[in-house]
């Protein structure tokens, strides 16, 4: 392993201040490239897994103009195509019809790329309501590697539905979420509501301890809305990843993107994917070099 390289099979740094600033001055994610944060992760995951399903809760384009910004498409036109699941929320209708015609100009499949039959499902309307009818519909197997992504403007989601979504497996390892929380704005955002406010921001935060919540800032903001995922759903790994607003917009942190994951391997992977997200990807032998790497740190195969 090269030095340079060797950052890439190290966990994030446990002291929050600490790893705010390796974050920052080795290799920043920027607002604007979020997503490619969360493709670049799934990317790594399934040289691993080769399957998955991946479920998005507010799966709409942010900015309609600018589909390389955009998370579900970028996660579905990811190669190799080895998710096979895809689950996708959206509540309004030109966004959905934005997303309906980004699936229906997918590539068919390729089997000699051992592509497999992939099956992608838009759910109409609001995720919270939706999430529930959706896992009776597809309940997921216990084996099967999940990913769901929040990526909410601010307060869209209901926390009972992160609790659906986490408790959905009740044995094996739990779904992998990818949260993001927007302490860019947060106290801003809370301040200015205006209609039922408390009702609004109890219905987010789950419990009437947002007060709490809003009294703290920064890192140790991270780490109270971490230890709820910890404490409250047992996810064995939770980490914050910071992402940045651009340095020449003053480089505050925007979002903390919290990994929620009960494999060993994610937080090794979602750190090395914050380091190579901005770059072209990895060549085969490379990803082989990584396979192998992870293989002799004897945590490569178990995945489920
Ligand atoms: C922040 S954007 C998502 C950005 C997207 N992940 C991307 O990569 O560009 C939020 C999306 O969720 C949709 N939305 C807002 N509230 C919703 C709800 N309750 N249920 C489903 N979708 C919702 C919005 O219309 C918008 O398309």
């Amino acid at each position: 392993m090269t030095e340079p390289e060797k950052f890439l099979f190290e966990l994030p740094p446990c002291d929050l201040k600490v790893a705010e600033k390796k974050f920052k001055e080795r290799n920043p994610i920027w607002t604007e490239c979020k997503a490619k944060l969360i493709e670049r992760y799934l990317f790594y995951f399934v040289q691993i897994t080769y399957h998955g399903t991946y479920i998005d809760a507010f799966a709409g384009p942010q900015e309609p103009d600018k589909p390389e910004m955009w998370s579900a498409k970028l996660v579905i036109e990811s190669t190799p195509r080895w998710l096979k699941n895809f689950l996708l929320f959206e509540s309004d209708p030109s966004q959905l019809k934005l997303i309906q015609e980004m699936c229906d100009s997918q590539p068919s499949r390729r089997k000699e790329k051992n592509e497999p039959n992939r099956k992608i499902q838009i759910y109409h309307g609001d995720f919270n309501r939706n999430i529930t009818r959706m896992f009776a519909e597809n309940p997921i197997p216990e084996k099967e590697a999940t990913f769901c992504l929040f990526d909410q403007r601010t307060f869209e989601c209901d926390w009972k539905s992160v609790e659906t979504v986490a408790g959905h497996k009740t044995s094996g390892r739990k779904i992998e979420l990818f949260y993001f929380f927007p302490e860019g704005w947060i106290n801003r955002s809370a301040a200015g509501l205006k209609i039922e406010k408390e009702k609004r921001l109890e219905q987010w935060w789950g419990t009437s301890d947002w007060r709490e919540l809003l009294s703290l800032g920064g890192a140790r903001r991270a780490q109270y809305v971490c230890d709820r995922f910890r404490s409250e759903f047992q996810y064995e790994h939770v980490y914050p990843f910071p992402i940045y607003e651009k340095q020449d917009q003053g480089g505050r942190v925007m979002y903390y993107m919290i990994h929620a994951s009960d494999h060993e391997q994610a937080p090794i992977l979602m750190n090395r994917a914050y380091g190579k997200a901005l770059d072209i990807k990895e060549t085969d032998v490379q990803l082989d070099w990584l396979r192998d790497a992870l293989e002799a740190l004897n945590l490569s195969n178990s995945v489920t």
